[in-house]
């Protein structure tokens, strides 16, 4: 997709739809087109039988924080279906629970082919993975692909710990509370203060779109204590921890609420 992020492989890299990120990397693996998110006559013009799979993100984070629609993304999996594509979501961002459900696919009542799957993966051990139907496993017998840190024992312990921690812990549905908490606590900031345009995302993947500039108020919020993430354009990124309190979030809504109140008086 135009404006997507995948990662600083090489191939992930070329299926990435922002150039910045490309640049002095070259060359790109060939085969990627790239077409605009959320626009499936865009994407029925662009397949073909030589199309193997549709890569996207639910939500494209990175990117500025943009949403896959619902109608979208039923319309993307029926096509990919009735053409066997397969459709490949990248739920690095998404998943483990982030978004309110334990992957961003399941908002959406369908299931992809394949997924990767990494940062709380493993609760900030250095692990990702990629999860696939069996259908697309049987194309792989052992030694067909490897790595050298591939499967090891600790990462893999840590995965199953956060898995079990997630699970057990009810992490999840405290991700969609307090996201659903954190929306609307940013919904009345932008009630008030005319300078952010929108505020958007699900659980705790939410962007607030300003008007202007947002590298000031990035640092404000540092000055303050607060790590905020500029995304593409006038958007700044909440990704709070997963396991982030209500507390939490009302002393960053206050600091929110004084950092903008400065930034009306400017
Ligand atoms: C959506 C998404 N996919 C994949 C990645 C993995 O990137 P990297 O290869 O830099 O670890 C990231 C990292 O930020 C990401 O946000």
């Amino acid at each position: 997709m135009e404006n997507s992020f995948h990662g600083r492989t090489i191939a992930t890299l070329s299926a990435t739809g922002q150039r910045k990120f490309q640049v002095g990397f070259e060359p790109m693996v060939e085969g990627f087109t790239f077409v605009p998110f959320n626009d499936m006559d865009a994407l029925e013009g662009a397949v073909s039988e030589r199309t193997c799979a549709v890569l996207l993100e639910p939500i494209q984070s990175e990117g500025g924080v943009f949403v896959a629609d619902k109608a979208y993304m039923t319309k993307l999996r029926e096509m990919t279906k009735a053409r066997d594509i397969l459709l490949m979501l990248d739920e690095v961002q998404t998943g483990m629970g982030r978004t309110g459900k334990l992957f961003g696919y399941e908002h959406y009542g369908i299931e992809p082919d394949v997924m990767s799957l990494a940062k709380a993966l493993g609760s900030g051990f250095p692990v990702g993975a990629i999860v696939a139907k069996d259908r697309v496993m049987d194309a792989f017998e052992p030694g067909t692909h490897a790595a050298t840190f591939g499967g090891n024992p600790l990462a893999s312990a840590a995965v199953a710990a956060t898995i079990n921690a997630i699970l057990d812990e009810g992490i999840v549905a405290k991700c969609a509370d307090i996201g659903a908490y954190l929306g609307k606590g940013l919904a009345a900031l932008k009630q008030k203060f005319p300078f952010i345009i929108d505020v958007r995302g699900m659980g705790l993947l939410l962007g607030i779109e300003f008007s202007m500039d947002v590298g000031p108020i990035v640092q404000d919020f540092l000055a303050e204590g607060v790590i905020l993430y500029a995304s593409k354009g006038n958007v700044v990124r909440l990704l709070p921890p997963l396991i982030i309190g209500k507390e939490e979030v009302d002393i960053f809504l206050e600091i929110a609420h004084k950092i903008f109140e400065r930034q009306n008086a400017r």
